[in-house]
């Protein structure tokens, strides 16, 4: 099982959005013939490690911020059981220690575990993750395409889910809901309150992690003030890089 270099893809994915090639194969997996238990009415995995990582994650997550790693995981084992050939890809182990630890650097409180001054939260998350499977593993220089889209799937239909639109990979709304009863929306101690709160922390105590064009730096420009990614922006790095001093041309536009 080769989970930290599938944190790094998904990391990768995570933040560029690329979409990576699907290998197509037949067999179930493996790891569908290791123990489980239901929840949520969906049979999980339950091993040692998916154990170790769910205390891990709530003992180190805020309660909200657990719920919704949890609904990660469990809308991610939905999205599975409607689609066979991915199913067959998926290393549900790396599937469940990808998603239950996503989040680990959540903290809005720079003193935090886990939480740097400079780097993007999803980066420290992912820090955090391949530090605690570390002690439990040991790597091999494998890719594990199919995991990385299943890992990015089950995290993206939590959000998919409250917009107009949103995919949702064959999970239905009845299932979704099964999910949510169990891991509530409403546990209160998820940092920032919402996801506005949320950006908003990171864009005024940490805004060197959120320029560079990445998803946060307009919410920085929009709810923040005296946030300016100016001077930060892939545009401004690219035309330094070029040599171009753009105060010389401005007054000739
Ligand atoms: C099922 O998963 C495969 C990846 O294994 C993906 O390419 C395909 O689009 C998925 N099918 C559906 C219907 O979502
Ligand atoms: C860029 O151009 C402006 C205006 O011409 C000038 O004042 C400034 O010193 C230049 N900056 C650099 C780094 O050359």
């Amino acid at each position: 099982m080769l989970v930290i270099p599938t944190l790094i893809f998904y990391l990768v994915l995570h933040l560029t959005s690329v979409s990576l090639p699907i290998f197509t194969a037949a067999a179930p997996h493996p790891s569908a013939s290791l123990p489980h238990r239901t929840l949520a009415g969906i049979s999980i995995i339950d091993t040692p490690i998916v154990r170790a990582a769910q205390a891990y994650a709530q003992l180190h997550c805020s309660p909200g911020t657990y719920n919704h790693v949890m609904r990660t995981w469990l809308s991610g084992v939905y999205h599975l059981s409607h689609n066979s050939t991915l199913a067959s890809q998926v290393d549900l182990e790396v599937h469940a220690l990808g998603l239950i630890l996503h989040d680990l650097a959540t903290h809005h409180d720079l003193n935090a575990e886990f939480v740097s001054r400079y780097r993007r939260f999803e980066v420290d998350s992912a820090v955090a993750a391949a530090n605690f499977l570390r002690s439990y593993l040991q790597s091999h220089p494998e890719e594990k395409e199919a995991d990385v889209f299943a890992i990015y799937w089950g995290n993206e239909l939590e959000f998919s889910w409250g917009r107009p639109g949103g995919e949702k990979m064959g999970v239905t709304d009845e299932e979704y809901a099964r999910v949510v009863k169990e891991f509530s929306r409403e546990v209160g101690g998820g940092e920032g309150g919402g996801i506005l709160e949320f950006v908003a922390w990171y864009c005024r105590f940490k805004p060197e992690s959120t320029y560079r064009d990445t998803w946060m730096q307009p919410f920085g420009e929009m709810l923040v003030p005296g946030y300016s990614a100016v001077g930060h922006r892939l545009l401004d790095l690219n035309l330094a890089a070029a040599g171009v001093n753009v105060s010389k041309y401005l007054d000739r536009l």
